[in-house]
């Protein structure tokens, strides 16, 4: 079976001449929960942001589904959602109007239907009419990924989807992410947190100063 994303000897120095990543080899399987856990600075974010697109690689090659990330963009940017790390969002718009928007930006059409059902399984159908700016933070997030779902990706990116949440949205996130992931849709999510990735993911991916230094079943590793 194809690889869900597949990395070959990925670098990346940036023009400052700090090496952000070296010589990443990696294979995130379809349909699993993929945490690539490290501490800041370890390279999780630039990763995330070559195999979306928003970031140049300076080596190496990466497949999103068997498609290339640089000659094939188009392609591989559609099937894939991205949850960014810092919340980006328009205030001012309705929670509706931000979600449908997202998805135009992929070059589908309309589907009320299916934002429907994504505002519905994020519990955001019954403020599909407020404006942003008056959720709360933890709705807010939930409006960034509402976003990174219009599309029906096949692969979710969540990048550091917790971080300064607290422990009753963190729980709701987990249990919204299992829901996804029996959908069909890939996994990859990245953290700091250790438990984190034991509650979440089916393979765990530790990175530190660029590097990838194992990976392991989520079972073997807590073992
Ligand atoms: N645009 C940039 N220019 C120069 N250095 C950067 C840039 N973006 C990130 N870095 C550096 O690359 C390293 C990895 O950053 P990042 O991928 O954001 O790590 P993480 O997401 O794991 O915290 C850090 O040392 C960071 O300072
Ligand atoms: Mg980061």
């Amino acid at each position: 079976m194809t690889a869900a994303v597949s990395i070959t000897n990925l670098s990346k120095t940036y023009a400052t001449g700090f090496t952000a990543l070296k010589g990443v080899d990696l294979e995130v399987r379809k349909g699993e929960i993929f945490a690539l856990l490290g501490p800041n600075g370890a390279g999780k974010t630039t990763l995330i942001g070559i195999v979306c697109g928003i970031v140049n690689a300076t080596g190496g090659t990466v497949l999103v589904s068997g498609h290339d990330v640089v000659s094939e963009y188009r392609k591989t940017r559609s099937l894939i959602g991205l949850v960014p790390q810092e919340v980006s969002i328009d205030a001012f718009e309705s929670v509706w109007n931000t979600v449908s928007f997202s998805r135009g930006l992929f070059g589908k059409g309309p589907n009320p239907a299916h934002i429907e059902k994504v505002l519905k399984s994020l519990s955001l159908w019954d403020k599909k009419d407020e404006k942003v700016l008056n959720l709360s933070g933890g709705m807010k997030r939930r409006v960034l990924i509402a976003k990174a779902l219009s599309h029906e990706p096949e692969i979710l990116f969540l990048d550091e989807p917790t971080a300064g949440v607290d422990v009753e949205l963190r729980r709701d996130m987990w249990e919204m992410v299992r829901g996804l992931r029996e959908t069909g849709v890939t996994i990859i999510l990245t953290t700091h947190y250790i438990e984190e990735a034991e509650e979440m993911a089916d393979r765990i991916g530790v990175i530190n100063h660029g590097e990838i230094i194992l990976v392991e079943e989520k079972r073997t590793l807590m073992r």
